[in-house]
C-alpha cells in the first residue's frame, strides 16, 4: 500500500480534539502551502482563506456551528470563503501574476484573458458563486491529505451557518462567503471515532471501467 493511501486510511473526521496540543509553525506553513498549491479552474483561485486561532472569536463561532466542539478545541480553524461575485479584475490580476511570474509581456496574454472573460463574466451571479465554491473544495481536499501526511488531524465542517460566519468575519463587505471550515489539530485519546472502521462505497459500485 502506498504512503499516500495509508495516510488517507489514518485520517478520519476528528470529533474530539486535544485542546492542549498546537500545530507547530513549520507544519502549519506546510499545510497552508498545500492550499496555495491547489489546482483551480483557469488557476484563478477565487477564494480567501482565514486561519483562526483567536479564542474569543472561536467561542462566538461555536453556537453557529451546531455547537461542535472542534470549533473551539482544535489547534487551528481554517475558514474557506469563496468570492460570491467577480468581475474582470479577478482575471486581470491573475494575468498580471502570470506575466510577472513567467516573464511574459502582458500583451501576449490578452487573447487568453478575453477567452476567460467570455466564459466567466456573463455567468449569472448564482452560477458564479457555485463555481467559486467548487474551487474551494479542491483546496479543502488537498488540505486534508497534506495534514494527514504530517499526522495532523482534521475535520472538514459544513455544519455551520454561513450567514453568522459572514457577519462575524465581515465577509459580506469583502464579497466573500464562508463555504467550508476545516478544524486542524490533534485527536483526543478518548475520541472513540478514531477506532471506527472506514465506511466507503465498494469499488464495484463506485467505478465503471469502460
Ligand atoms: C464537506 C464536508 C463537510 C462535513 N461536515 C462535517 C461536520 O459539520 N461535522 C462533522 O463532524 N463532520 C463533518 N464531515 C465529515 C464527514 O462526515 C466524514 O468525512 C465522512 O463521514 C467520512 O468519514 P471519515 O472522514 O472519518 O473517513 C464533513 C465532511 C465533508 C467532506
Amino acid at each position: 500500500m502506498n504512503e499516500y493511501n495509508n495516510n488517507l486510511k489514518w485520517r478520519y473526521a476528528t470529533k474530539k480534539f486535544d485542546s492542549e496540543r498546537q500545530i507547530s509553525r513549520d507544519d502549519l506553513e506546510e499545510v497552508l502551502e498545500a492550499i496555495r498549491l491547489s489546482a483551480s479552474s483557469y488557476g484563478l483561485q477565487p477564494y480567501h482563506v482565514f486561519v483562526i486561532t483567536d479564542k474569543d472569536l472561536r467561542k462566538q463561532l461555536k453556537p453557529s456551528s451546531w455547537g461542535q466542539s472542534q470549533i473551539t478545541d482544535a489547534s487551528h480553524l481554517i475558514v474557506f470563503a469563496n468570492q460570491v461575485d467577480f468581475n474582470s479584475k479577478l482575471i486581470d490580476s491573475y494575468l498580471h501574476n502570470v506575466s510577472e511570474t513567467r516573464n511574459i509581456p502582458a500583451k501576449g496574454l490578452e487573447g487568453y484573458g478575453d477567452f476567460m472573460k467570455s466564459k466567466l463574466l456573463q455567468l449569472p451571479k448564482d452560477t458564479k458563486a457555485q463555481w467559486t465554491a467548487k474551487q474551494v473544495y479542491l483546496a479543502v481536499g488537498n488540505l486534508l491529505s497534506a495534514a494527514a501526511s504530517l499526522k495532523i488531524d482534521s475535520c472538514p465542517l459544513e455544519g455551520f451557518e454561513p450567514e453568522a460566519y459572514n457577519k462575524l468575519l465581515n465577509l459580506d463587505e469583502k464579497g466573500l462567503n464562508a463555504s467550508v471550515v476545516v478544524a486542524l489539530g490533534y485527536r483526543a485519546q478518548e475520541d472513540e471515532t478514531q477506532h471506527y472502521k472506514k465506511v466507503r462505497a465498494p469499488k464495484e459500485e463506485l467505478f465503471t471501467h469502460i
